[in-house]
């Protein structure tokens, strides 16, 4: 595990090799159980329909849902309508040493990237709470991430996203748009097939 931390804007902070392989390997294998449990389904965009080229799924108390009634934070699968399993260890340890705020996180997101998937520029702000930041932790392929101001008209620039990179959306930096360009196909050996894993750990709710 690094202790480097780089800051890319007030709150925006990267920490290249926050999970060493080892690390790396049993959140990996932790994913695994959480998928066989609630398995990945294809989000679509409110109104249109139309499907991301992510697929995803959920840990913890609620999870994030995509489908033509909008976005929403809900504590139940909506294929399989089972509560979302919990958040593994490893995972709550990484929001304890990154995030800064007193309370766990609620919902952890599993994005699956296969090799030609994207996310265009977004801002995250489907949470009650913002003053809790955003903590993202990339398995697998090299992301090529973007990430401008808190305006999508801002400039942007992008950083590589490392398999065990962990990156902090918080403080002045909660709402900057954000997205990922491109995976770079073969950069890492930790999954059986090309692609990368992002987690986002997030608090949703106002702690009572
Ligand atoms: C997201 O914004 O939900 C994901 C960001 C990433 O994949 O690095
Ligand atoms: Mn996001």
């Amino acid at each position: 595990m690094s202790e480097t931390r780089l800051a890319l804007a007030p709150g925006l902070i990267h920490a290249p090799g926050f999970l060493d392989r080892a690390a790396q390997e049993r959140l990996r294998d932790a994913l695994r159980e959480v998928v066989r449990a609630a398995p990945l389904f294809t989000p679509r965009m409110p109104r249109t329909g139309k499907a991301f080229s992510v697929r995803m799924t959920n840990c913890g108390p609620l999870g994030w849902v995509s489908d033509v009634d909008g976005y929403r934070y809900q504590p139940t699968h909506p294929d399989t309508g089972a509560p979302w399993p919990a958040m593994p260890e490893i995972v709550r340890d990484a929001w304890e040493s990154l995030a800064g705020y007193p309370h766990p996180p609620e919902a952890c997101l599993v994005n699956w990237y296969e090799a030609t998937a994207k996310m265009g520029l977004h801002q995250d702000r489907d949470e009650t709470d913002l003053g809790a930041p955003v903590v993202s932790l990339s398995l697998g392929d090299t992301a090529v991430f973007r990430f401008g101001g808190t305006e999508r008209k801002a400039p942007t620039r992008s950083i590589r996203l490392a398999s065990g990179d962990a990156v902090v959306i918080g403080g002045l930096s909660r709402l900057v748009f954000h997205g990922v360009d491109r995976i770079l196909p073969g950069t890492s050996t930790l999954l059986d097939q090309p692609g990368r894993i992002n987690l986002t750990l997030r608090r949703v709710t106002q702690p009572g």
